[in-house]
Order: C-alpha cells, then structure tokens, then sequence
C-alpha cells in the first residue's frame, strides 16, 4: 500500500479511512502523532504493528474537547478541569483513571489509567470532530526512531504501513507534550514537555512532583514509554555540557556536531558534518529530532556531537530527549 499525502483540502478522506478503522497520521503542535480509532481494537492494535512498538507501552487518546474526553474518563477531577481550562487545547498530556469498559485495553496496555491529549491543531481538530470519536495518537515515528516533526519524517518511517499522513507542515514546538499524572495524590510530571513544573503548580496552586523515569515503583516506570531506547539515530551521540568544550574536540570528517548558529562558526568541519540547532533554546527544541534524522542520511558521519543546554526549567525537555539520544554519553573534559 502506497501511503497518501492529503491537504486540508481533503481532510474527510482521512476521517473517511480511520472511520473504517485505517491508519492516518495527523500534525500536532508537537510531533505528527499516528491515528487509529480509538474505540476499534484492530485499528489499535495495527498502530502498535506499524511503530514496532511493545504491546505494553500504552497510547495516548488524542481529543476534540473536554466533553469527549468525559466519555472515557471515570472522573474528570477538579485538578484536571483547572488544568484543561488553562491549557488546552496545548501541549499537555493529563493522566486520568479510565472509565471501565469504555476503551480497548490495547489502548491502555491494560492500566487504570488512560492518557488524554488535546492537540493545539485546526486540522487535527476539525478531523476529531468530525470523526467524532477520539484517535489514539503515539509519535508517528518507528519504535526507537526520533519523533518526526514534518510529515515527510513520518512518511520516511511508515510508508506502505498506514493509510495517509495529513501534511499540516512543519510542527511548532517540536518536543512531545509534557505528560502530567493526576490519579494520585500528588501529581507527578512523567516526561517534561513546553510546560514547565512550575507553571502547572502555579494553575494548580499545589506542589507537582517530576519523575525522570529514572525512579521505577516496583520496578515499573510509571510512564511505560520510558524505559524503552528511544530519538536514537544511526551514529551514536555524545553530550556537550560546556560550549567551550567543543573548542577541544579532535574534530575530523567522520564527526557530525548539532549546535547553536556562533558556536557551529566557530568549528572547522565541512558545512554538511553541521547542523544548525537555531539561536535558543525554543529553536533548539524545535530542532533536535530533525538535526538527529539529518545524520541518518549521512552514513560518513559515525559520531554526533550535541549540545547541551542546562540550568532551568525550560531545559528539562530538551535534555531529557537529548539524554536518551545519547544514552546517556557526556563529553568529559580533558
Ligand atoms: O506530544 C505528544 O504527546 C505526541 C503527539 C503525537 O500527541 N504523542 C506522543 O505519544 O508522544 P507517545 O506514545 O510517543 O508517548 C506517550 C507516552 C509514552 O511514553 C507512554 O508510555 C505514556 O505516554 N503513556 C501513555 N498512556 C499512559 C498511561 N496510561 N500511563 C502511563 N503512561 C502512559
Ligand atoms: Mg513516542
């Protein structure tokens, strides 16, 4: 099967497929996310066959509005409602106990809880509700891979596997969402996102804990996604904490470098061993996964050196993708 590129001009062919419980990937304000009906265990369970993803990693339920996610929330608890109001539609994936029976339990890997997102996307919007019911939506990438921020990354990774990809263009934030679990006590960030921590607190008007996925309860992260390999390219990559260090790297042409726009001048390699991560933080995060796919085409390369950005809140995401990327590898300072 060859995959099809709509528009928005044809945004009801791809509400036409996934009503027949086809597979279409569709943009986000993050990365494009991968589509199915929600409430069809073929469609969901083909989701997890195209990816290459462990069953036991659940999906997140991608929604039009509050008033459809309360279909398959057993409560939508005050916290979440502040929440909501504040933040959606927006980059924020809140964790919530499942209404019973409501859901295939592909889609939840068979937890209590159940992921809700509401993408920040007119196109992505419009088809929700004109489906009407909610479309599972992971990163539309294969398992392992970088999460593709242009419908050309999710079209290198799953042509001939799904249905359509809705083209809605580069993505805005580029990072996925940050994922905030409200069913217990206190809630807890599980991946770190655009939304800080500290401005949910501040919407919550009580403390939010941060699990690094680092901390497993039981042995069993809490965000199950988490302790899988993930955003790795073909090269391996190493971490620049300290810009100046890559004043002291024995660079050569086999060495690829991801860098902010000043620093990259600074370097002698040729212009194709660099990738321009922007003039900040936010194109940084925009940047990343691109930067990383970018080496994979480039089978020369056989390292990539990255750099770090450290010392706030708004680094959180940046790092902890970059952090897995790396598996962890720092540059250690001669
Ligand atoms: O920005 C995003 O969130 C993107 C766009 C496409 O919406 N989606 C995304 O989905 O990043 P995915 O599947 O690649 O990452 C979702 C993470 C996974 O690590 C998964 O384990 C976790 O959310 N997750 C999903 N349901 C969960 C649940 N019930 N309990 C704990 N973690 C859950
Ligand atoms: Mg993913």
């Amino acid at each position: 099967m060859e995959t099809k590129i709509f528009d928005q001009e044809k945004i009801n062919d791809a509400v036409e497929l996934l009503a027949a419980g086809e597979l279409v990937a569709f943009p986000t304000e993050t990365v494009y996310g991968l589509g199915a009906l929600a409430t069809n265990e073929t469609a969901v369970k083909n989701v997890y066959a195209a990816k290459g993803r462990p069953s036991d990693n659940p999906l997140i339920v991608t929604v039009s509005d509050e008033k459809m996610m309360a279909k398959y929330a057993r409560e939508i608890p005050e916290r979440a409602q502040k929440l909501i109001k504040h933040f959606w539609p927006g980059p924020l994936t809140i964790l919530l106990f499942v209404k019973p029976g409501s859901l295939p339990s592909a889609v939840t890997g068979g937890l209590e809880t159940v992921a809700f997102r509401c993408p920040d996307d007119k196109l992505t919007h419009e088809l929700i509700a004109k489906l009407g019911e909610p479309i599972v939506g992971p990163s539309a990438n294969t398992s392992t891979k970088p999460s593709p921020t242009t419908a050309q990354h999710v079209y290198h990774d799953l042509n001939g596997k799904i249905a359509g990809i809705i083209d809605g263009g580069p993505t805005k934030v580029g990072l996925e969402s940050t994922i905030i679990d409200l069913s217990v006590k206190t809630p807890v960030v599980l991946r770190p996102g655009e939304i800080t921590p500290e401005e949910l607190s501040q919407v919550l008007g009580e403390k939010v804990l941060i699990n690094s996925g680092k901390v497993a309860e039981k042995g069993v992260p809490k965000a199950p996604g988490m302790k899988y390999r993930h955003y790795a390219p073909s090269a391996p990559v190493i971490v620049v904490d300290h810009s100046e260090d890559f004043l002291q790297i024995d660079f050569n042409d086999t060495i690829g470098v991801m860098a902010v726009e000043d620093i990259l001048a600074k370097i002698k390699l040729p212009e194709e061993n660099k990738f321009n991560l922007g003039n900040s933080l936010q194109e940084a995060d925009h940047n990343l996964f691109g930067g990383l796919r970018y080496f994979d085409d480039k089978p020369q390369i056989k390292q990539i050196f990255v750099q770090g950005f450290s010392g706030s809140e708004s680094s959180l995401a940046y790092m902890n993708r970059l952090d897995k990327a790396a598996a962890g590898h720092h540059y250690m300072t001669k």
